[in-house]
């Protein structure tokens, strides 16, 4: 039998943590034969929540669920775990300034990071979905300075599956023939959905998204506005956040980390830049990447053109403006 393994989700008892823990129980993140025990964190105002969604999953009988740990103390929450996913934050609550909404989570991952950093399992592999995901999976990567850097993360995967969609839904062709587009840089509205690489699966081979769709007006505009803005017209729609895909796209995060990705096929991660494609280093920016035996790679030598340099540098200039905010409100 396979050894265990601990998750932990914080903001357990919120919408994202209520989508999530049962797909983990499941065996959706690891793998149909790999027993979990989750670790959920939430605040005191939320513990009777998580009390609840604790009573859930014990309700739930799960086969691959070998114990639940609930708690609102970090250190109980973080002890020996292999995987964690940050979805615990503060919101941006109206009227509220930029600067307030950072200061408040850059004083969160900067006090989870010394937890995890202390006692979590070696070589821990962390998901921040949390927003602004980038830079808080950076203030932890800051003052986590034992983890290694490659093994801090955040999740751009919803949008990468978000483009998916929407080209499949285009070209009226399965979703599981879609492959290869790239989100790259920060999980917010300047993001830079990128399909010059796609490719959809035919009956007469893998043909590019670019021919096929025929339509480079739509691709720069309407295809692009739609991937950036999709978060807020979920809002808009649900009164609430995207939290289904949320957690399932988590999910796909951690499993292709964990468990590779398919030959020939990329996926999009929010990793710490390397400086590859002139990207800024020292800034967690969303790339395309491969997996293979727990570690990623991200993808060389795409050709890159004049329309997309644009977008990526913009995209890598916001998050470096938002890496500045953040430690000027360390100090
Ligand atoms: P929510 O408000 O329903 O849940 C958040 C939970 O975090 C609450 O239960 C809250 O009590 C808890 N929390 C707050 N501070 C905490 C702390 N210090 N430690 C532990 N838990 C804490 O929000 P929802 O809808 O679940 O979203 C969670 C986050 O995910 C938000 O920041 C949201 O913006 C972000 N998000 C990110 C996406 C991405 O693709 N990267 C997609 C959708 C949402």
């Amino acid at each position: 039998a396979k050894e265990v393994v601990r998750v932990l989700v914080t903001g357990a008892a919120g919408q994202i943590g209520y989508a999530l823990v049962p797909m983990i129980a499941r065996g959706v993140m690891l793998g149909p034969d790999q027993p979990v025990i989750l670790h959920m964190l939430d605040i005191p105002p939320a513990a009777e929540a998580l009390f609840g969604v604790k009573m859930e999953l014990v309700d739930a009988a799960f086969p691959l669920l070998k114990g639940v740990v609930a708690t609102t103390d970090v250190v109980e929450a973080c002890i020996g775990v292999n995987i964690a996913i940050m979805v615990g934050g503060f919101p941006r609550k109206e009227g509220m300034e930029r600067k307030d909404v950072m200061s408040k989570n850059v004083s969160i991952y900067k006090s989870q990071a010394s937890a995890l950093e202390k006692h979590a399992a070696p070589n821990c592999k962390v998901l921040v979905v949390a927003n602004p995901a980038n830079t808080n999976a950076l203030i932890l990567k800051e003052f986590a300075p034992s983890i290694p850097e490659k093994n801090i993360t955040c999740l751009t995967r919803l949008d990468h599956n978000r483009a998916l969609g929407q080209i499949s839904e285009r070209l009226n062709v399965q979703v599981s023939d879609v492959k290869n587009v790239v989100i790259w840089g920060n999980h917010s509205s300047t993001q830079y959905p990128d399909v010059n690489h796609a490719t959809v699966k035919t009956p007469s081979g893998e043909k590019p998204v670019r021919e096929l769709v025929a339509d480079d007006a739509w691709l720069n505009g309407e295809f692009i506005t739609t991937v950036q803005q999709r978060g807020a017209a979920i809002i808009k729609a649900r009164k609430l956040s995207s939290a289904l895909s949320a957690a399932s796209s988590a999910c796909d995060h951690i499993r292709d980390w964990v468990l590779g990705t398919p030959e020939g096929t990329w996926v999009s991660m929010g990793v710490y830049s390397d400086g590859s494609y002139d990207v800024p280093s020292g800034i967690i920016y969303s790339f395309p990447v491969t997996c293979k035996n727990g570690e990623w790679t991200i993808v060389q030598a795409l050709k890159i053109d004049e329309y997309s340099r644009q977008k990526m540098d913009a995209t890598g200039a916001e998050l470096v403006e938002e890496k500045n905010l953040a430690y000027s409100c360390l100090s």
